[in-house]
């Protein structure tokens, strides 16, 4: 085992997947609901994901933005292989991964970022590899750009924190091979909550991820759960390290939790207005939650629009459907403690207007069964038809030979993976 294995599970592959959250278009939509400006990504711009995994995320953004350079960096040799070989198969030539350490990173040897995304990294690595990509995004991120962040939240987590350390102790006591290992690790949780150990009975939120974990790939849980590192964050701490490089709280990308109606009871608004930071608002809102993960995008130099810009900005906004009226009568926007039907008729009539094709807000606006309502009005409808996944927040291609290939190659390997979307980049949102 090598120092870095040690430290960072590499004996098993991170999961093949896309995560709409990494859609930069998504946390534009975050932004600009706080009022914010964005950088616009109908333009040509730079995108790096620093731990990338597989890649799968990078390579289907990169094929459906033909206009934009995407770059990567991951530790581990076989996820970078993995994604060269399927972009290269794709015959993607705008995407440049390499293997490669965050903490032996040189700025200069990549171009200025407009995003950078750390997804599933916060609270896998320490305080080095945290500290680099801190430095690395002071010195590549863009006055204006972008930096999407996720973590687990100590809120929500508190409690495994025992059972992840019991996991970890039988995973690394076991012996066989690292799937074997884990598996019987995961045997012996369960004989554990057997016991009926206090422990169990008293955080009943255990049990529940015990059975979560034994529905899930190896994969999946070694990433989570057993590297040596497993930190778990307030957003307040993360707002502060952020802020010392001079990024601030741009929204979640998880985008119902922007939602006071959905993340805040009723008895609890007056709490929450009083309260007067920002930070300390999202705070309370993982309090109200027992929020477990948060997917927050930053900005460096936020930029407050003024509501006729803001109104400009929002009219640009091309959103695409994803589900047809009828099928709003069956889902619900959810968040921890709250749910909304989205199935009234104006929602209907906005998710009607595009099922034919791709439209920006403003031409959605035009429709004459959606003519009255006022901009901010459809800005907050779209954003929540997004939130459900109703909508999407999508590019200008409504099909491209990159994603085409990008299919063909995932069909010719047979994955369960999602597969590419020239409108949104990847999986079904
Ligand atoms: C949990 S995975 C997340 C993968 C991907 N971002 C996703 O969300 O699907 C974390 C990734 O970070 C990479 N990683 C961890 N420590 C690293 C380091 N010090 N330098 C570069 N990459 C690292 C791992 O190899 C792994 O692929």
């Amino acid at each position: 085992m090598t120092q870095l294995e040690k430290v960072y599970r590499t004996e098993l592959l991170y999961p093949l997947l896309f995560h709409r959250a990494l859609n930069p278009r998504r946390m534009a939509l975050a932004l600009t609901a706080q009022g914010l400006a964005t950088p616009n990504f109908d333009e040509p711009f730079a995108y790096m994901e620093m731990g990338f995994g597989q890649g799968l995320s990078l390579v289907m953004l990169a094929a459906a933005n033909p206009h934009a350079q995407f770059y990567g960096v991951d530790l581990i040799a076989d996820h970078v292989a993995y994604t060269e070989g399927l972009a290269k198969a794709a015959g993607l030539t705008n995407l440049h991964v390499r293997q490669q350490d965050f903490l032996s990173l040189v700025p200069s040897d990549w171009p200025a970022m407009d995003v950078i995304a750390a997804h599933g990294v916060w609270s896998w690595v320490g305080p080095q590899p945290r500290a680099a990509v801190r430095q690395f995004v002071d010195a590549a991120l863009k006055p204006g750009g972008l930096f999407f962040v996720s973590y687990n939240v100590r809120t929500g987590w508190a409690a495994m924190v025992p059972f992840r350390d019991a996991l970890k102790r039988a995973f690394h006591n076991g012996i066989g091979d690292a799937e074997t290992r884990l598996k019987n690790a995961v045997v012996q949780m369960r004989t554990l909550e057997s016991t009926q150990a206090l422990y169990f009975r008293a955080n009943p939120t255990v049990s529940v991820r015990l059975k979560q974990i034994e529905g899930e790939t190896p994969g999946y849980v070694a990433h989570e759960y057993l590297n040596d590192e497993w930190c778990l964050f307030d957003v307040a701490e993360v707002a502060t390290e952020l802020a010392a490089i001079g990024l601030s709280y741009g929204g979640s990308t998880h985008l119902q939790d922007n939602v006071n109606d959905l993340t805040v009871r009723a008895e609890a608004i007056a709490l929450f207005n009083a309260e007067p930071s920002l930070i300390g608002r999202e705070t309370l809102r993982d309090v109200f939650q027992n929020k477990q993960f948060r997917r927050d995008v930053y900005v460096r130099g936020p930029r407050p629009l003024s509501a006729p810009e803001l109104a400009i900005l929002h009219a640009q906004m091309r959103f695409a459907a994803f589900m047809t009226p009828e099928q709003l009568d069956h889902v619900e926007l959810k968040t921890e403690i709250a749910s909304a039907k989205l199935n009234g008729p104006i929602h209907k009539a906005f998710v009607a207007a595009l099922q034919a094709a791709p439209l920006t807000l403003g031409e959605v606006m035009a429709h004459p069964s959606l003519a009255a309502m006022n901009p901010n009005a459809a800005f907050g409808t779209a954003f929540l038809l997004c939130a459900l996944g109703a909508l999407v927040p999508a590019t200008r291609h409504q099909a491209l030979p990159t994603v085409d290939r990008v299919n063909a190659e995932l069909d010719r390997r047979q994955t369960k993976a999602a597969r590419a979307n020239a409108l949104v980049g990847g999986g079904w949102a």
